[in-house]
């Protein structure tokens, strides 16, 4: 298990631990993290996975594959320097203690 902060827009915070090979996404949605809609259930085609990456995670994580990219642009709010889809995140050892924010909403 990796543990993974769910920082809701409201600044309510949702440490919770997530198998490894689940995605970022199914991490909130199976937790029950409100702010994570996943309309698509992960086929990165909906941008309603969106998250803020912290700051201090952006570098760490796995490139953007060229259809999160794409897809990214129709994410509400999308900051393109910190914003990824949590569909497209794989959780591993290596990602224990992220952090990322919700946004307000998802569409
Ligand atoms: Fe639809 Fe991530 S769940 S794009």
């Amino acid at each position: 298990m990796v543990k993974i902060t769910y920082v809701e827009y409201s600044g309510q915070a949702h440490v919770v631990d997530v198998p490894q090979g689940a995605t970022v996404m199914e991490g909130g949605r199976d937790n029950g993290i409100p702010g994570i809609e996943a309309d698509c259930g992960g086929g990165c085609s909906c941008a309603t996975c969106h998250a803020y990456i912290d700051p201090s995670w952006v570098a760490k994580l796995p490139a953007k594959q060229p259809m999160e990219e794409d897809m990214l642009e129709f994410a509400y709010g999308a900051d393109l320097s910190r914003s990824r889809l949590t569909c497209q995140i794989k959780v591993d050892g290596s990602l224990e203690g992220l952090i990322l924010h919700l946004p307000v909403r998802q569409a």
